[in-house]
């Protein structure tokens, strides 16, 4: 397994490789768990080489948010990634990404205006500036993203089209802990009481489903529902509970088509966010 830190050093590499081998890449902000390798395993089944990167993206953080305390563990990742038979790590420091003040940016004009893009404004013109740099540095025939930022996957299948990149988008479901909790990086950040309710994220969403499938449609009594039990049941501050199409992220009068019900919740120290998608007659 290489570990490359130096983008000149990368886009040789992957010149070199790109000839005679399919490349298939998971971005990554490290702190690796179960979730992100079920992306890699993903990755490797199909790709002759499996591309990891590593890096805390400085771009995607509001003023107020957790970059300078975001989990980060590098030894411990390239021990996972090596079990995991990662050809190559990708793991620039921020000045190796951006040496200057940026003269161009990627926008999004779509998708953003609800859920996450509402509550964290330039977001997602953070995650679609550096994946725009990292596609271009790795050239990957197929990126792996997990469902579990479905908002994020809305987005960059709309970046990947718009901008003609030649790259196949993989969406992977979310991978849970036992409970039903999502796992994410910021779980660490929950103590021993929130760790114990945040598992009733997944269950107000498994509910809903249940209310759906018995023929539940009515948007608002459904969000009311999921509200009332997150409040009930945890600590924890409801940032939003939305419906909408998906991947569109448009707003429907009714449960009808592939909807995603998504949630966040706000907990002393860690935000939380889950979704379910589901196509409905
Ligand atoms: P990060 O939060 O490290 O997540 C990397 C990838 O792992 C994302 O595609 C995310 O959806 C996926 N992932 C995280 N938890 C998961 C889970 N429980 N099940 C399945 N997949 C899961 O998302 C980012 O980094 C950044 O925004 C990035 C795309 C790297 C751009 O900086």
């Amino acid at each position: 397994m290489k570990i490359i830190t130096n983008i000149t050093e990368m886009q040789a590499l992957v010149k070199e490789l790109k000839n005679t081998n399919s490349i298939g890449f998971v971005p990554t902000m490290g702190y690796l768990h179960e979730g992100h390798l079920q992306l890699i395993r993903k990755a490797r089944e199909v790709n002759d080489i499996t591309i990891v990167s590593i890096f805390v993206n400085p771009l995607q953080f509001g003023p107020n948010e957790d970059f300078a305390s975001y989990p980060r563990d590098f030894e411990r990742d390239v021990s996972v990634c090596r079990e995991e038979g990662v050809d190559i790590i990708f793991n620039p420091s921020v000045a190796e990404m951006y040496p200057n003040p940026l003269s161009v940016k990627v926008l999004v004009q779509a998708r953003t205006d609800v859920l996450c893009g509402d509550s964290r404004p330039g977001h997602f013109d953070g995650v679609a500036t550096v994946l725009t740099k990292l596609f271009h540095l790795i050239l990957p025939d197929r990126v792996y993203l997990g469902m579990k930022d479905a908002q994020q996957v809305a987005v960059v299948e709309g970046l990947i089209a718009d901008l003609n990149f030649p790259i196949e988008l993989i969406p992977i479901p979310t991978v849970r802990e036992e409970d039903g909790l999502a796992k994410s990086s910021r779980n660490v950040n929950l103590n021993s009481e929130e760790r114990q309710q945040a598992p009733e994220i997944y269950r107000a969403l498994l509910e809903a489903r249940k209310k759906i499938e018995a023929g539940e449609r009515n948007i608002e009594s459904l969000v009311t529902m999921i509200k009332n039990n997150i409040t009930k049941k945890t600590s924890g501050t409801i940032d939003y509970v939305e419906i909408y199409s998906f991947p569109e992220l448009q707003t429907i009068e009714k449960v009808k088509g592939k909807i995603i019900i998504a949630i966040a919740v706000q907990f002393t120290k860690a935000r939380l966010i889950d979704n379910i998608v589901l196509a409905v007659e």
